[in-house]
């Protein structure tokens, strides 16, 4: 189990051991597994490989308490007597964050790379680039950042109804920077899967370089399906073919986002041309669901389904792997409750326990499909979020039901709300996490008289 993990067995009835370290041994089994053996003898680790390791010892940390989250003070000494098996139920437990429509420091990332791995999650999606900014430096073109990093304004809330806060903002990661969280990521066993994305979400890049769109304008103040896509000119191909090729020195992963969402009126071809430039690097594409529309899609490409989920069952069916992050039940940007008192409220109700009773796998696969179902992530859209304490309350608690949802077996606990309060909660205050308490947020976390756009 992920937040509290339940040990199979107790040792001597469960009493409290002394925690005097650990031993690590290697042995075979699943990927990310582990087992974890606490008695008065002290506590020896059985790691499937190095992740099942990292997994094992954030356990380790649990178990130690809500202290053992906290850099200094008293230092717990005591664990539980107990035996865990444990392995994670999917191999992509991912995060998306949106840097794009309002920049998170470098500091504010490394930190996010942190909450991942005391959640035992293991991909950090990093949307770079949006109608509202480009966030990745890019030496040949550097205007992408001069320009396109700055945004003049943005709404209070609601684009519909809000006004306006008259205050420019952005900022952008340097190649360093994001070659810095990559490696900050990789110690903790963590994938960081850039995106830059084409070829609708892009008047950023057109607002430094004009001639890669159909219309002109400057990087958009407003947000929302923007019909100002790239054009199909094939210097547009060349330019991105560069930008890529940028992107993938820097981030070495496997699996290179180009978005692919939301462009009204574009065919296609560009998103097939970067497709197949990734592919060529050897590297694989992954994109929202809409790619699926744009004629075949390269063998290798991965989809992200995100309207719903019979996107991600037809590309499965198609045989291209598939991320599950349904906008109904994984879209941690919108509202927690029907209260209005949640700030700026967005979206449809998805509560804690909604997240937490959501089954990745959908109903009517039949396990025979050609392509493989890696598993599933959350998404923070920040156009309403606007710090990283914004970005705490939307996301947690309901970023660890989800982390639980990814990890454990598809058996829901009925006692989850209750093991959270109890044992998840304090640690993330020790970690300093500014979550929604569960009986809704603090007065200072209340946006009164902002206006959202309940769905
Ligand atoms: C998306 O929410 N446009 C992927």
């Amino acid at each position: 189990m992920n937040l509290l993990p339940r040990p199979v067995s107790y040792v001597d009835g469960g009493k409290l051991c002394a925690y005097q370290g650990w031993e690590t041994v290697l042995v075979d089994g699943p990927p990310g597994g582990y087992r974890l053996l606490s008695s008065d003898d002290g506590v020896l680790i059985e790691a499937h490989d190095a992740a099942g390791e990292m997994n094992a010892l954030q356990t380790l940390r649990q178990l130690l308490g809500p202290q053992a989250f906290r850099v200094a003070g008293d230092r717990p000494a005591v664990i539980p007597a107990c035996e865990i098996v444990d392995h994670p139920r999917f191999e992509w437990r991912g995060v998306m964050l949106d840097v794009a429509r309002h920049f998170l420091p470098k500091r504010e990332v490394l930190r996010w790379v942190e909450l991942l791995s005391a959640h035992k999650l293991n991909v950090l999606h990093l949307h770079l680039t949006d109608d509202q900014g480009w966030r990745f430096e890019s030496k040949r073109y550097p205007k992408l950042t001069e320009i396109g990093s700055w945004r003049e304004d943005s709404r209070f809330g609601d684009r519909r109804s809000a006004g306006m806060k008259g205050r420019p903002h952005g900022g952008f990661y340097t190649q360093d920077d994001l070659r810095e969280i990559v490696e900050y990521a990789r110690q903790r066993h963590i994938a960081v899967v850039p995106e830059i994305d084409i070829p609708g979400h892009s008047q950023a890049a057109i607002a430094a370089y004009p001639e890669l769109g159909v219309h002109g304008g400057g990087v958009w103040t407003d947000w929302g399906i923007n019909e100002r896509v790239l054009n199909t000119a094939e210097s547009t191909a060349d330019f991105y073919r560069n930008v890529f090729d940028e992107l993938m020195d820097v981030f070495p992963g496997e699996v290179i986002g180009l978005g692919g969402d939301e462009a009204p009126g574009h065919e296609g071809e560009l998103v097939r041309a970067i497709a197949e430039h990734v592919l060529r690097a050897g590297r694989r594409p992954y994109g929202w669901d809409e790619v699926m529309e744009s004629g075949p899609l390269p063998a290798g490409t991965i989809v992200a389904s995100w309207r719903g989920v019979a996107g991600g069952v037809t590309a499965l069916r198609e045989g291209h792997d598939v991320v599950m992050c349904p906008e109904e039940f994984v879209y941690l940007d919108y509202r927690q409750s029907e209260s209005p008192d949640e700030p700026i409220p967005v979206g449809t109700v998805t509560t804690l326990e909604k997240i937490y009773g959501w089954e990745p796998v959908p109903a009517g696969l039949t396990g025979e499909e050609p392509g493989r179902l890696l598993g599933a992530q959350a998404n923070i859209w920040t156009e309403h979020l606007d710090s990283a304490r914004r970005v705490d309350y939307a996301a947690f608690p309901r970023l660890a039901a989800f982390a639980e949802v990814v990890w454990s077996p598809a058996e829901k606990d009925p006692n989850f709300v209750q093991r959270l309060e109890e044992h998840h909660l304090p640690r993330l205050d020790a970690l300093g996490v500014e979550y929604r308490p569960l009986t809704g947020p603090h007065p200072w976390q209340r946006l009164p008289g902002i206006p959202g756009l309940p769905r």
